[in-house]
């Protein structure tokens, strides 16, 4: 079970710092399922799969992408693909429910005509985790991430500019959404824990994050 926000208070920083814009329950029940149907598309014809990292250890999340670009790791290192290594095919192109959704998270901020090329999707196993680190392999800096959570509950961390610096913790949420844009857009980050079973969506153990780039 999550521990709710409460009595995790000493997690859950009162202020996100500039740049970070977090919409707790942003996306409704029907666009979730909508969104999980277009996930589970895509993965049709580009699997999840766990990328070897720098370290020369794999990813423990599973990943896969959509757009005009994929993100991708593997002995030649961190960088865009148009074509899934994989597969050797194009990327499965973004789907309509998931442009409509960025659309709606970005509405109102700062960032309200960013309009990704690619989706970074990341799948979280119960006991999978992503260690601290920065999205840089993506060449216009002051396009932000755009994050929407599908499934269960996790624990996100939101570090500084180095990875030396204090975290903060904010539990995300099936259907919330967490942008990282302007002084924010190269802060360390990752997910330290996720809670199986605690997610609105069923036939979700673990947790999807939607991870929208203007990668090109
Ligand atoms: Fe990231």
């Amino acid at each position: 079970m999550t521990p709710n926000r409460a009595a995790i208070a000493d997690l859950f920083p009162s202020k996100l710092p500039d740049g970070c814009v977090f919409r707790p329950g942003l996306l409704d029940l029907s666009c979730q399922k909508a969104l999980l149907a277009a996930v589970r598309e895509v993965e049709t014809t580009a699997p999840t799969a766990r990328v070897l990292t720098k370290t020369g250890g794999y990813t423990s999340a599973a990943i896969t992408n959509c757009g005009q670009a994929g993100w991708w790791s593997d002995a030649k290192g961190y960088r865009y693909e148009t074509m899934n290594p994989l597969t050797h095919q194009p990327w499965p192109a973004l789907p309509d429910v998931f442009r409509k959704a960025v659309a709606d998270a970005v509405r109102g901020t700062p960032w309200s005509g960013f309009t990704p090329d690619a989706c970074l999707i990341n799948f979280y196993e119960p006991g999978a985790k992503m260690g601290l680190h920065q999205d840089k392999d993506e060449r216009d800096f002051s396009q932000p991430i755009v994050t929407v959570c599908l499934g269960d509950d996790a624990e996100f961390m939101i570090g500084g500019l180095k990875r030396n610096e204090k975290t903060d913790v904010i539990i995300v949420r099936s259907g919330d959404v967490l942008i990282m844009g302007g002084q924010s857009r190269l802060r360390f980050h990752g997910v330290r824990k996720i809670y199986p079973g605690t997610g609105s969506l069923p036939l979700v153990i673990g947790r999807y994050g939607l991870t929208f780039r203007k990668a090109l």
